[in-house]
């Protein structure tokens, strides 16, 4: 009687445990295929030149030939709006991670705290540019930023 019990029971712990291996597989298998790849890849040189082209399609009007960006960027008014500000490394993007750049570039610069576009004049990308496509732009702009920028990068984002 009490080896029956233990093995229904055993029986029962396996099919839980079977379940959840297998919706654990799904859930990976679905965010693999529903996350893009968001690394930049500033050292491809194929990536960086089909970037540049994408960059002189799809930002050059804001951000400016040379990375620069718009007159006055640092100055909200009297639009009270930010203007474009440089992509180079004399601006502030490259103190954001891969990740976050390529979210501010999809969705909107106030992607990440849930407000897309709210109050920008930075268009979202989605939906204009493929998620390599978006990768490319950045891996581009990035490539015109000094290794030392990185390093600052890190350096700046550890606690105090
Ligand atoms: C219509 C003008 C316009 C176009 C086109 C445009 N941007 Fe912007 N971009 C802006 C403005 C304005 C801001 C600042 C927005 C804000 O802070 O609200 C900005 C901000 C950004 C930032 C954040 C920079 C920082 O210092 O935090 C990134 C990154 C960026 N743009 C990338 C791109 C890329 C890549 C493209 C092309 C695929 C692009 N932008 C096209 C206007 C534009």
């Amino acid at each position: 009687m009490k080896t029956r019990k233990n093995g229904k029971s055993l029986l029962k712990v396996m099919v839980v445990l079977s379940v959840l291996t297998a919706s654990l597989l799904l859930l990976s298998y679905y965010e693999a295929r529903t996350l893009p790849d968001m690394t930049l890849n500033p050292d491809n040189a194929d990536i960086v030149q089909r970037g540049n082209a994408l960059y002189g399609q799809y930002c050059v009007s804001c951000h400016g030939e040379n990375l620069e960006g718009q007159k006055n960027w640092q100055d909200k008014k009297p639009f009270e709006r930010w203007r474009a500000p440089p992509l180079d490394a004399s601006g502030r993007a490259w103190q954001h991670g891969d990740k976050t750049l390529f979210m501010m570039t999809k969705f909107g610069v106030h992607a990440l705290e849930g407000k897309g576009t709210l109050n920008s004049d930075m268009p979202a990308f989605e939906g204009t540019l493929e998620d390599e496509e978006i990768a490319a732009v950045l891996s581009y702009i990035k490539s015109t930023w000094p290794q030392s920028n990185a390093e600052k990068a890190e350096a700046s984002s550890e606690p105090d």
